[in-house]
């Protein structure tokens, strides 16, 4: 927002503010009891999913202030922008376009004169002819057997978004391979999928946009030298690495067959990329016509997000209730709560796009912001929740919002478990707005005959004070549409925060200061140079000198 007033100047910044001290003293049971229809106003629908905002510390009034602070931030402009392939990612000076990975209309957007979308059919055209060969046995291992195991080797963005997806559509496998992700420099994890596989019949896919990652790299040339071990020979590793990435020169050089490349390119982030020839792995255990209708259900959410009114805009309204309680009520977290197994990696990857998107301290013009921006972004899958850290969301001293996410249907019934299940959901987003009084609490202990002395003394480790605010997404099933709709929900929730907030929610500088750190420590780990002569600081000289120190000899 180069040029305009700074952000908690703004008169609609001030009405929240404002707004928000008139609410601070009013529970949500009390909206509820004063407003019997509200949880019929605050539905919105979009891309198959259905979201109940009822249950936030928001009135009409809010909203309507919380829009007037996006419009006033221009984010019906900004989304445009992002559609149109601007370069919206200003620091790199890219447009940030995963939109029009699964845009099937076909409609042309110029990249630095090029017209991208036929770029895009063509890869998922390639990905489609390989997916085919594979699941054929037209494309086999080295000694003609079909392959069993796909080992995708990748991290960050090149792991997350993908392990996502497999884990979460696997009643959509087609049943013929395994996948196996290995993001880790720890050697146990890809020791551990090595242990498990026939080198005949797996097949490696190096994922790395920069295909400079170190972990990704190690690990590759670690898989590599092990199936040369195992009795692969140099021709061979055509049958059974591929790779996704920008870097071409790098790829080859490390020993992948030009053929065996899958272009990525600089306007699609890391994170976003799930969409792209990273979603391979994807694209082979469920099927190329799975992993499309995953990208049509991106599609749909995509479409809803820029036509819908912001009013009406799920995604906008999603980012504008997690500004209110960041900016306005102090949240520090926010927490994203599925309750479906298969859904269980979602928080993890909603982890890295959003902290890594908007994990900012400056604005786009490079002043340092004197609000808060991203929330820590945590979760885990329901029930299980409940009996772990939900505690704390009942009676901790921190608010934090929750998204709660749960679909009508299973693909497993098993007896009374969905219901029981859908239950468990809806209490906890229902203790968590009601809560428990004082009184409520006095009642119940005496029922059970405590005496008054002891009722005195137990009653107020019962209150619940309730007033935590949350979200419900339901969705009828987790299909690859409700999937991909999800997803991108939360991306574009993300990039509307960001709007807000004027970061650049599609760079990561943040992550560069370790890895180059790490080479020269690497460096004074492997060798016996003098410590005092580097710049260091005693606590990792020690810990260098332990390491130096220590009895095994690997
Ligand atoms: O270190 C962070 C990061 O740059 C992520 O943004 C990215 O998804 C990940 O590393 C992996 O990068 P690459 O695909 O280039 O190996």
């Amino acid at each position: 927002m180069s040029g305009t007033q700074p952000l908690t100047e703004r008169p609609e910044w001030q009405a929240l503010v404002r707004h928000q001290q008139h609410l601070s003293g009013t529970h949500m049971r009390d909206l509820f009891s004063t407003d019997p229809d509200r949880a019929s106003r605050f539905v919105l629908k979009g891309g198959g999913l259905t979201l109940d905002y009822s249950r936030n510390r928001a009135t009409h009034e809010t909203y309507e202030k919380l829009i007037a602070l996006a419009s006033a931030c221009k984010v019906p402009e900004r989304i445009e922008a992002m559609f149109r392939g601007d370069a919206i990612n200003i620091t790199e000076k890219r447009p940030a376009l995963h939109v029009a990975l699964r845009d099937p209309s076909g409609d042309s957007i110029t990249v630095n004169g090029e017209d991208i979308a036929p770029t895009v059919e063509n890869t998922l055209a390639k990905m489609e002819r390989f997916v085919d060969d594979v699941t054929s046995q037209r494309w086999t291992g080295r000694s003609g057997k079909a392959f069993t195991d796909v080992i995708s080797i990748g991290i960050g963005g090149s792991f997350l978004g993908p392990k996502l997806v497999s884990e979460a559509l696997k009643p959509y496998w087609q049943g013929r391979l395994q996948p196996h992700y290995v993001a880790n420099i720890d050697g146990t994890q890809l020791a551990e999928v090595l242990n498990r596989v026939n080198p005949e019949t797996t097949l490696f896919l190096i994922q790395s946009k920069s295909f400079k990652t170190q972990e990704t790299l190690e690990n590759s040339k670690a898989a590599r030298d092990w199936f040369l071990e195992q009795g692969g020979t140099e021709e061979d590793i055509a049958r059974h690495f591929v790779a996704v990435t920008t870097n071409i020169d790098e790829a080859v050089q490390f020993g992948i067959a030009e053929d065996n490349l899958f272009p990525m390119w600089d306007w699609v982030g890391g994170r976003y990329s799930l969409w792209s020839a990273i979603g391979l792995p994807v694209a082979l255990t469920i099927g190329m016509d799975n992993f499309r209708a995953l990208l049509a259900g991106a599609h749909a959410m995509d479409s809803h997000f820029r036509s819908a009114p912001m009013a009406e805009n799920m995604p906008v309204m999603m980012a504008m209730l997690g500004v209110w309680y960041s900016n306005f009520w102090g949240a520090e977290t926010h927490a994203i709560l599925p309750y479906d197994h298969y859904l269980r990696i979602l928080p993890a990857h909603l982890q890295q796009l959003d902290m890594e998107s908007n994990g900012k301290r400056v604005n786009q013009n490079g002043d340092a912001l004197n609000y808060d921006t991203g929330p820590v972004i945590w979760g885990g899958v329901g029930a299980n929740g409940q009996h772990a850290f939900h505690q704390l969301l009942h009676q901790g001293t921190r608010l934090i919002p929750a998204d709660f996410i749960i679909p009508l249907q299973t693909h497993n019934p098993v007896a009374d478990h969905h219901v029981t299940l859908y239950a468990n959901c809806l209490s906890q987003s229902r203790a968590l707005m009601a809560g428990k009084t004082l009184d409520e609490a006095k009642a119940e202990l005496a029922e059970e005959g405590l005496s008054a002395a002891e009722i005195d003394s137990l009653a107020p480790h019962k209150v619940i004070p309730g007033n935590k605010p949350s979200n419900t997404l339901v969705m009828d099933k987790v299909t690859p549409e409700t999937l991909g709709a999800l997803i991108a929900l939360y991306e574009h929730r993300t990039f509307v925060q960001g709007i807000i907030w004027d970061v650049d929610s599609f760079d990561q500088w943040g992550v560069e200061l370790g890895k180059q750190m790490g080479k020269g420590i690497l460096d004074r780990l492997t060798s016996d140079r003098d410590l005092s002569t580097e710049p260091s600081d005693s606590s990792t000289d020690q810990l260098i000198q332990w390491f130096r120190n220590r009895s095994t000899t690997n």
